[in-house]
């Protein structure tokens, strides 16, 4: 049996890009700032495609578009650093966004980082902070699905994340 005929007869075969962004747009995330590092150069950008792939073993998965230059570094460098946001750095999220029209480097003139294992720069304002390197680049279309083996972690004890829903930031109402 193929996929095709599996569909119900009045299933319609294409979405369209609208109707995918619009369904999306109702998705709330989390909002991470990935960074990247070599010895001469960091850059990094801003990020809500961002999961768990498996806890044994560690490993977490990304989505980056090619076509920016945090991709180009990562890929060269072979590691990153995924650090989810807390409410108080909206505007970390901005400017990794490229909303304030900075690339590369100035992007980190902003905040306080340090390091973890991999000299990826990590947000010590950061709710956690997951250090990897890379272990597999999946080419898809415009964007590649990067997994990272996790090999180090930071986490803040207060847990207040930002989050990006129907196109704006938010902050988490109540935790039950
Ligand atoms: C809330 C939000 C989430 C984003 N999520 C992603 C993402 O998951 N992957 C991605 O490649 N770009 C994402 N972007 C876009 C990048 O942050 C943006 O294009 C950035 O400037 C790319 O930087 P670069 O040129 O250094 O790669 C997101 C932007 C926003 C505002």
């Amino acid at each position: 049996m193929t996929a095709s005929s599996t569909l119900p007869m009045t299933a319609k075969p294409f979405v369209s890009k609208d109707a995918f962004l619009s369904s999306m747009r109702r998705l709330a995330s989390g909002v991470s700032v990935i960074t990247t590092a070599n010895k001469e150069a960091a850059c990094g950008l801003t990020a809500t495609a961002v999961c768990s792939l498996s806890a044994q073993p560690p490993r977490i998965l990304c989505c980056v578009n090619q076509k920016g230059e945090t991709f180009r570094a990562l890929k060269s460098n072979q590691n990153f650093c995924v650090n989810l946001l807390s409410s108080k750095d909206q505007s970390v999220a901005r400017r990794f966004a490229g909303m304030d029209d900075l690339n590369g480097e100035d992007r980190f003139a902003e905040g306080h980082w340090t390091t973890l294992s991999t000299g990826a720069p990590a947000l010590l304002t950061a709710v956690t902070s997951l250090d990897c390197t890379v272990e597999a680049a999946l080419d898809y279309q415009t964007h590649a699905v990067i997994i990272g083996q996790v090999v180090d972690v930071r986490n803040e004890n207060e847990i207040d994340p930002l989050l990006w829903l129907d196109g704006a930031f938010a902050e988490l109402g109540s935790k039950s």
